[in-house]
């Protein structure tokens, strides 16, 4: 239940994140013992760069605190959706924080948005939409993967997240999003290698009011087929965005000194002192690298108008 509200002490069955260092992060189950490969109940201890941890010595302990294990420390604190993104088993490949609060932004989630998701994936962004959503709003996410489906329901129960969310094993791209959902999307997210064929059903899903629709796509070519199916779909403000972040190079720097006065009073621009001044000083300088690394995808945005409109 530790994702749904703010708690003091760890229960029982919480998901605990063990930070030992900012490279080093964990989640755990607060369970005591566990079966082992012969089906016996054995002590539950969790195994890290600084030592072991007996998880029964966490239970009760308050969130925030910090533990020992036997060749150093960490702290238990209580899982969000950035922690989660850190640690979370990988069943597929993930988006991650930079890219989650564009799309976050640009589908104008908020409480009580219905929104729609596929595929569900390993459920990293899900946790931030079913964050943003509650208590009023509700996700439904699809994926053709059945075990994926299953884990995930399993993860966003235990998460104390199951009243937010309904995961459906279906092919999007083939069935749509179901009768039961035409016209009753606020927003609707795709991270799919084929979403082109998404995007009509997304259309039948949307409220007549209209709404957002962002699809993630690791490839410019495959975001151009994106925007060919919004723009015959009736979208409008299509935007193809990339997120990257910009580390700015901080250092001290040889500047000339410009003599302002001698400027303005020479008469030729080809004056060889004017281009060249003699004077230097040392400045702490910054600017923006020649390049960015870090490319994960492009995130194709639009709008669909409200219904009288399109
Ligand atoms: C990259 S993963 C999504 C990761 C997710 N956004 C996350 O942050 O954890 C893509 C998922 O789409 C699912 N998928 C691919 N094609 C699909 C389709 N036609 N219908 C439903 N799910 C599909 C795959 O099974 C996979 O789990």
């Amino acid at each position: 239940m530790s994702f749904s509200q703010p708690k003091t002490t760890i229960d029982e069955g919480d998901t605990v994140i063990l930070y030992l260092t900012v490279t080093n992060v964990y989640a755990i189950e607060a369970v005591p013992q566990i079966k082992n490969k012969k089906g016996e109940l054995i002590d539950n201890v969790f195994q890290t760069n600084f030592g072991a941890l007996k998880v029964k010595d966490i239970i009760g302990v308050q969130y925030g605190s910090k533990v020992d294990l036997t060749k150093g420390w960490a702290y238990v604190l209580q899982p969000n959706p950035e922690l989660w993104t850190q640690t979370l088993p990988h069943r597929t490949q993930i988006l991650y924080t930079p890219d989650i609060s564009m799309i976050l932004y640009q589908l104008e989630i908020r409480p009580g948005s219905i929104v729609i998701e596929s595929g569900t994936g390993s459920g990293s962004l899900s946790h931030y939409f079913l964050r943003a959503i509650r208590p009023h709003g509700f996700l439904h996410t699809f994926d053709f993967h059945e075990e994926r489906v299953q884990k995930a329901q399993e993860e966003f129960e235990s998460h104390g997240l199951g009243e937010f969310v309904k995961v459906t094993h279906r092919d999007v791209c083939e069935n749509g999003f179901g009768a039961d959902l035409d016209g009753k999307a606020d927003a609707v997210f795709l991270d799919l290698p084929v979403p082109q064929l998404a995007i009509p059903h997304a259309v039948k899903a949307m409220k007549e009011q209209g709404g957002r629709l962002c699809s993630f796509s690791p490839c410019i070519e495959q975001s151009g087929r994106v925007c060919e199916a919004l723009e015959q779909q009736g979208f409008v403000d299509i935007v193809n965005l990339e997120v990257l972040q910009l580390e700015e190079v901080v250092r001290v720097k040889n500047v000339p000194v410009m003599n302002l006065e001698f400027v303005k009073h020479k008469k030729t621009e080809s004056d060889k002192e004017t281009k060249t001044p003699k004077e230097t000083k040392k400045y702490v300088t910054s600017s923006a690298p020649s390049s960015v690394a870090g490319h994960t995808g492009f995130l194709t945005v639009a709008e669909l108008p409200p219904l009288f409109a399109r």
